[in-house]
């Protein structure tokens, strides 16, 4: 019987369960059997697998986060590691491993892919920021999850006549500010794509209040920056694909705003809150359709090749495409944004 592997790798998010539902409902209706490989790359190092069959993924569409767990472990930075994947690859004798993960994962499965593995990517990130792609699954349930929460301040903001600044994720992107920043009605938004400009974050507030509002919402992504300044870091270890841990700007920023316009201000951070919990619709259907498209390309041959999200079309793109530059928030659309500041 024909055998594939999946694994998923690099932060949770909803969305991975529909995924790994459709490779298996998929896989199985074209005669593969699925091997689970836990804790992503660290599982096809130290060879901890799980068969999955369709038992195994029954229930999971609804469910957050990964029945696989995950890891952010980088082969090619462990002394060994790589020729252990391809043991591993040789010895549950893998036709060929879907990848599912954010720009790390799939950069490790292209160099792996380069080395004569059969490797087909997935992509994944709450961020949205894989080029060569128009969504990735997770990000829709953030933006939703930062839509309910901005909705939740308002009331309290309005209540108590206070500036409340909302940190979100994104890394070095602004999309889930931007875009549950939208649908949350904020009336300011500042993306790592654009430095802040603390004076007139500070001058929009006073021209609102001025105008008889007693209450604004300022929504920061945690890869902002002040002009000339480094982003704000929680801690400055480096992960095994070099990334700082972000975090920290929002306080900052909440500071200065009272400091500089002596309204109350308060800080939510919303964390981790934005990666948990059940996937909306539009991320299960995006997963499943990623899920089942992927062993189609399987199928295909199409090594080297990631399945992606085209207008309204499952796509095949190369993996090299897809993690050679990030996909950062393009300055029309923080237009729309701005036309709602103050
Ligand atoms: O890439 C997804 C993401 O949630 C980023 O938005 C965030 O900066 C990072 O992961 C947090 O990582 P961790 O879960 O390791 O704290």
């Amino acid at each position: 019987m024909k055998r594939l592997g999946i694994l998923t790798g690099g932060g949770d998010c909803p969305g991975l369960n529909p995924v790994i539902r459709g490779v298996v409902r998929k896989a199985f209706l074209e005669g593969y059997e699925v091997m689970g490989i836990r804790n992503g790359w660290k599982g096809l190092v130290e060879g901890d697998v799980v068969p999955l069959d369709l038992r195994s993924v029954s229930g999971i569409l609804p469910k957050g986060g990964t029945i696989l767990s995950t890891s952010r472990t980088n082969p090619y930075k462990k002394e060994g590691a790589v020729q252990m994947v391809k043991d591993n690859f040789k010895k549950f004798e893998l036709e060929a491993l879907i990848a599912v993960g954010g720009e790390d994962t799939l950069g490790v499965a292209h160099k792996l892919v380069k080395e004569g593995i059969n490797v087909v990517g997935v992509p994944k990130t709450i961020d949205n920021d894989l080029s060569e792609t128009d969504y990735t699954f997770g990000f829709d349930t953030a933006v939703n999850i930062v839509m309910e929460c901005i909705d939740r301040l308002h009331t309290t903001a309005e209540s108590h006549n206070r500036i409340m600044v909302v940190e979100v994720m994104g890394r070095h992107a602004g999309w889930i500010a931007v875009h549950g920043g939208i649908a949350g009605g904020a009336d300011v938004i500042l993306i790592p794509e654009i430095p802040i400009d603390i004076e007139e974050v500070c001058a929009i507030i006073k021209k609102r209040h001025a105008q008889g509002k007693n209450f604004s919402i300022v929504v920061v992504a945690e890869g902002a920056k002040f002009k000339e300044d480094e982003e704000v870091l929680q801690a400055e270890k480096l992960d095994d694909f070099g990334h700082v841990r972000l975090g920290g700007i929002g306080q900052m920023l909440g500071e200065l705003i009272e400091k500089k316009t002596k309204f109350e201000t308060r800080v939510t951070v919303l964390g981790h809150i934005q990666r948990g919990g059940s996937p909306t619709a539009f991320d299960r259907v995006l997963g499943t359709r990623f899920g089942v498209k992927a062993v189609e390309l399987v199928m295909q041959k199409k090594f080297g090749y990631m399945v992606s999200l085209k207008g309204n079309k499952i796509e095949a793109v190369p993996i090299e495409k897809a993690v050679g530059t990030l996909k950062t928030v393009d300055k029309d659309f923080y237009n729309i944004a701005q036309v709602f500041f103050g």
